[in-house]
């Protein structure tokens, strides 16, 4: 076992991993196969690497398979955009997981999934308020009541499929900051990181606690409840928000997710409930409208 197996304690993470697989109901000839779980030093990106191995079928019986990444150097995220993590900075890993007709709101299960496994470890049991907080479609944001947009992000979702020869295999992967991320020798304060809440900011146990609450999430295991997860920790709702949707640019408040994952929003145009299946959205703040 290498130095680096041991650090992360990928043995007992698999274990985890396993647990979750076998207690997914589904065919016996998957729970055949074995959890993969694996930790490199440096990858170009854990969602591009688990998408070439599933395109070649590099692995041989095809089960769930766990990637994580010191450091990334092309790591990628949501709308072609560049994820920036420096090493020791952010938790990055992927998982596969071969899955014929992924439905939408697997997305969004998964980050519940994600966010839920994190409010204990933000050890505010007193708060009645959650700490991690979702923002429509893929972004795990860590409230702050101080700023304007009640939160920062604290990190996204990744979720993408590929052909394999074996069959489609869908690929999720997660970032979170954990320490200030320096751009051009300078923090960034527009994000949130986990060492908000926990000093030492240890990647390890975040991992522990996630990865398996992500897996279970994408078996379909949180199917019947992550609407309710998502609207306790919603972000969005009630505010004001800008949609760059494919239908063209909407404003209006956000009224909560509908059930295949679409984000409803009340127009100002002409107060009718729309609903925006892909696209970005910012939250308009008193400082934003004031923008030029
Ligand atoms: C986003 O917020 O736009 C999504 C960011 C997803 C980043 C993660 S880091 C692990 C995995 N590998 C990647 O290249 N991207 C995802």
């Amino acid at each position: 076992m290498s130095e680096l197996d041991l650090r992360w304690r990928i043995a007992e993470l698999k274990q985890l991993l396993s647990s979750v697989w076998m207690a997914a109901g589904g065919t016996p000839r998957l729970h055949s196969t074995r959890v993969e779980a694996e930790v490199r030093a440096e990858v170009d990106s854990t969602n591009t690497r688990l998408m070439e191995e599933a395109r070649s079928d590099a692995q041989a019986a095809p089960g769930p398979r766990l990637l994580v990444a010191e450091a990334q150097t092309a790591g990628r995220g949501r709308r072609g955009r560049s994820w920036h993590a420096q090493p020791g900075a952010s938790l990055c890993f992927s998982i596969a997981l071969p899955l014929e007709a992924p439905s939408p709101s697997l997305s969004l299960a998964m980050a519940v999934a994600v966010a839920e496994a994190l409010e204990p470890l933000a050890g505010t049991p007193d708060d009645p308020k959650p700490r991690l907080m979702l923002k429509w479609p893929n972004d795990v944001w860590l409230r702050d009541d101080n700023n304007a947009a009640g939160g920062r992000k604290l990190g996204g979702l990744l979720i993408e499929t590929v052909a394999s020869p074996s069959g489609r295999v869908l690929v999720a992967g997660l970032g979170l900051n954990l320490q200030p991320l320096a751009m051009n020798g300078t923090p960034d304060y527009g994000i949130a990181t986990w060492s908000e809440v926990d000093r030492d900011a240890d990647a390890v146990s975040v991992l522990h606690a996630v990865a398996p609450a992500a897996l279970s999430a994408l078996l379909g295991h949180t199917a019947h409840t992550w609407r309710k997860g998502w609207a306790h920790r919603d972000i969005l709702a009630g505010r004001h928000i800008e949609a760059q949707a494919a239908s063209g640019h909407l404003r209006g408040i956000a009224c909560g997710i509908a059930d295949d994952g679409s984000l409803l929003l009340r127009t100002d145009h002409d107060g009718e409930i729309r609903a925006v299946t892909s696209g970005e959205v910012s939250i308009r703040t008193v400082a934003s409208e004031a923008r030029p």
